[in-house]
């Protein structure tokens, strides 16, 4: 199995299909060393979630060479401060085991904290990028009008922007604003937190396929050419998650899919202009 790996703007390749970690603190160690047995190679992680330390170790242990991994990281919301986004990423690198993350991501844009200015921490992910410490930065749940923001005082555009966007959230102007601006577009939660699996439409139509509800969405995301990063803490739905690539979906079942959107109501997560926890 081969996941497509398209360039992000630097010219490095990301793989679209990777682990995504949220919420997993006990036994993260043991869910990224079996997604790592089983072929993944793009781990998404976060200050916030609390386990770089352990994906470090399970990564360590695994014994894959560092060139073969995309590791992704974010900064949280209570260092957005020069001082603190330094010191915080070192952390990180320290916790990672790793000189450097194939990128780092603003977690939140925090309009409410920060003096309302959510591209406070832009020009220090920029010194990272200089530094080679950040080979790709970029910006998670950042609405296109706090893209502006960063894009009125950047140096080096942002290459990612990652934002909620599953089949009950299309999420559409956030991804047609990302593409307008040449950003890879990151789809977090593509399962909608695991509601994939019961709806009756993406089962429907995974039955035609021999496939589940949720190979269907994810199948659905990648054609639509996000990257996507689904977790699992089971070894058997990991590598159910890796398989779909195996299926196609006819033009009429994505349209199936496309008419499941429910816009704002499908949101799993808070909006990013309230979300206000440091
Ligand atoms: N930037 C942000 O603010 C942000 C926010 C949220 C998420 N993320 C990133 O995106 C990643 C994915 O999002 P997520 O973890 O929120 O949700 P998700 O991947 O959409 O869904 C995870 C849920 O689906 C279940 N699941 C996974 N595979 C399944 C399968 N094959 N069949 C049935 N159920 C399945 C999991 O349960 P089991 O573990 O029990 O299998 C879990 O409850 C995160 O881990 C994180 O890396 C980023």
């Amino acid at each position: 199995m081969t996941i497509p790996s398209p360039p992000l703007p630097t010219g490095a390749p990301i793989p679209q299909l990777g682990f995504g970690t949220y919420k997993v603190v006990d036994g993260v160690y043991e869910a990224v060393r079996s997604a790592l047995d089983l072929g993944y190679r793009h781990i998404d992680t976060a200050q916030m979630y609390g386990n770089e330390a352990e994906v470090g170790r399970a990564i360590a242990d695994s014994g894959i060479a560092r060139e073969d991994l995309f590791l992704t990281s974010k900064l949280n919301n209570g260092n957005h401060e020069p001082g603190p986004a330094r010191a915080s990423f070192d952390q990180t690198l320290d916790d990672l085991r790793t000189d450097y993350v194939d990128l780092f991501l603003v977690h939140w844009p925090l309009p409410m904290h920060y003096d309302g200015d959510v591209a406070r921490p832009w020009p220090v992910l920029e010194e990272f990028h200089d530094q080679g410490r950040a080979r790709a930065i970029g910006l998670s749940n950042y609405e296109p009008h706090h893209v502006r923001a960063v894009l009125d005082i950047a140096r080096v555009a942002p290459h990612v922007l990652q934002s909620e966007a599953h089949p009950f959230f299309s999420n559409s102007s956030v991804r047609a604003f990302a593409a307008a601006h040449s950003m890879v577009f990151e789809a977090w939660s593509p399962l909608a937190r695991g509601r994939a699996a019961s709806d009756p439409v993406l089962a429907g139509i995974g039955r035609a396929h021999g496939a589940s509800g949720t190979q269907v969405a994810l199948r659905w995301a990648l054609d639509r050419g996000d990257v996507v990063f689904p977790k699992s803490v089971s070894p058997e739905r990991q590598e159910a998650n890796l398989d779909v690539f195996s299926f196609a979906l006819t033009a009429e079942e994505t349209a199936l899919i496309n008419a499941l959107d429910e816009g704002e109501a499908g949101r799993t997560g808070s909006h990013p202009n309230v979300l206000d926890r440091l």
